[in-house]
């Protein structure tokens, strides 16, 4: 029986987790859950999966749980977190949304947890840090999302030296098949419903504006150590070919599955083992008509800031992360418009400083201080909207 940490045990990652431990109960149990605001349904899990540890956003409704379940530890904040990653479990599934989840990462890293890592938004901040504190700790990282997941099972069984570039791949979420249509009138509702993947809404909009396939090619050049003009990026509408990687002799070996998260989930968890029937087969007309095309990096300018951002270095890998959770935040809002996200970023990475943080207080200060920036922006955009 292999024991279980989730941390964002509400959101899409965190549910589809427990769907896959609710399969495979004589092989893994829940220790520790870890939830922002939803306790609804973090009361149902709880009775579900019995875990000994639950931590929540806020000491009040962490009161309110400790009294209905007489037994059950319960913590909060950021610290609440850090401690579910410490937690006594052998694997630790990292699914809360942005910058919040670095520190229990970092926790999880250096506890010797296997790590699975959903959240790309600690990775790309931090993702030199990270692999430090792995190589310290002797640590697993598994990376979650589903792109670095097929890379990781392609790169394991293959020597370094054979390997000429790396490929992810983009569905070009829900605008991909409206080109006509103007970015002004996207709203919040048409950017988060992907036409493949069900997800929260901050990395709906990332794909959207096709940031996410940005934030992913920084990831996979911080957890593979490959440069990023050896990494493509291919437009592929049906999510089936999830990554793949060319080999010297001009061959390409490639990782497809149906689109289904518990696929990469289910890897990570049952490392190296793997699990049976985790997700349907794909049939031969699932595959029938694969698409692939380049991006549009004018309409999406994006992945165009991240590789800028990647080029500058670790200082405005922060301020790009930062900028865009801003950015789709106010989105979401109705603050600012579609179009103007990039604006947004593109104002507040020509403000980053070029000087890496040498401390993770730096990495805070640092991420802070680009919020900061990108609220100035956003409200100077806002007052010329509306
Ligand atoms: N969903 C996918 O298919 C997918 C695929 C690849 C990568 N990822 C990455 O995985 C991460 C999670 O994505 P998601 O789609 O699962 O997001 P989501 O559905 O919005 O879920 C986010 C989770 O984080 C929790 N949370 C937020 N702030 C928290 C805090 N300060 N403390 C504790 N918990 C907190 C939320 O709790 P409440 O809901 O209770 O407030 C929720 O459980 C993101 O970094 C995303 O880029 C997701």
């Amino acid at each position: 029986m292999r024991g279980v940490s989730i941390l964002g045990s509400t959101g899409s990652i965190g549910t589809q987790t427990l769907a896959i431990i609710d399969k495979n109960r004589d092989r893994f149990h829940v220790v520790a859950l870890s939830a922002g605001t939803n306790l609804k349904l973090l009361r149902e899990q709880v009775r579900s999966f019995h875990p000994q540890l639950v931590s929540v956003k806020e000491p009040s409704a962490a009161a309110l749980l400790a009294a209905e379940f007489p037994g059950l530890e319960v913590v909060w904040g950021d610290e609440g977190n850090c401690t579910v990653a410490e937690s006594s479990a052998e694997v630790v599934v990292i699914g809360i949304v942005g910058f919040a989840a670095l520190l229990p990462t970092l926790k999880a890293i250096d506890a010797k947890k296997t790590v699975a890592i959903a959240n790309k938004e600690s990775l790309v901040v931090a993702g030199g840090l990270l692999r430090q504190h792995v190589e310290k700790s002797g640590s697993r990282l598994i990376p979650v999302d589903s792109e670095h997941n097929a890379l990781f099972q392609l790169l394991e069984r293959q020597p370094r030296e054979h390997v000429r570039s790396l490929v992810l791949t983009a569905s070009g979420g829900p605008l991909f098949r409206l080109p006509g249509l103007p970015l002004e009138d996207v709203t919040p509702d048409l950017a988060i419903r992907h036409p493949n993947w069900k997800m929260g809404p901050k990395i709906s909009v990332d794909s959207a504006t096709l940031m996410n396939k940005g934030l992913e090619l920084i990831e996979a050049h911080l957890l593979f150590d490959f440069p990023q003009n050896q990494i493509e990026v291919w437009i592929h509408p049906q999510s089936i070919l999830h990554g793949a990687i060319w080999l010297t002799d001009n061959s390409c070996l490639a990782q497809l599955s149906q689109p289904d998260m518990r696929s990469s989930l289910g890897f990570a968890l049952h490392y190296p083992e793997r699990l049976s029937e985790v997700i349907p087969k794909l049939s031969l007309k699932d595959m029938a008509k694969l698409e692939f095309f380049e991006p549009d990096v004018e309409r999406f300018p994006a992945l165009s800031l991240a590789r800028a951002a990647l080029a500058a270095g670790p200082a405005a890998l922060i301020a790009l992360n930062a900028s865009n959770e801003v950015a789709v935040g106010r989105f979401l809002e109705k603050k600012i418009l579609f179009p103007q996200m990039a604006q947004v970023i593109e104002r507040v990475l020509e403000q980053a400083i070029s000087e890496p943080p040498s401390t993770l207080e730096a990495t805070f200060q640092l991420d802070a201080e680009a919020r900061r920036q990108a609220e100035l922006v956003v409200s100077g955009l806002s007052r010329r909207t509306s």
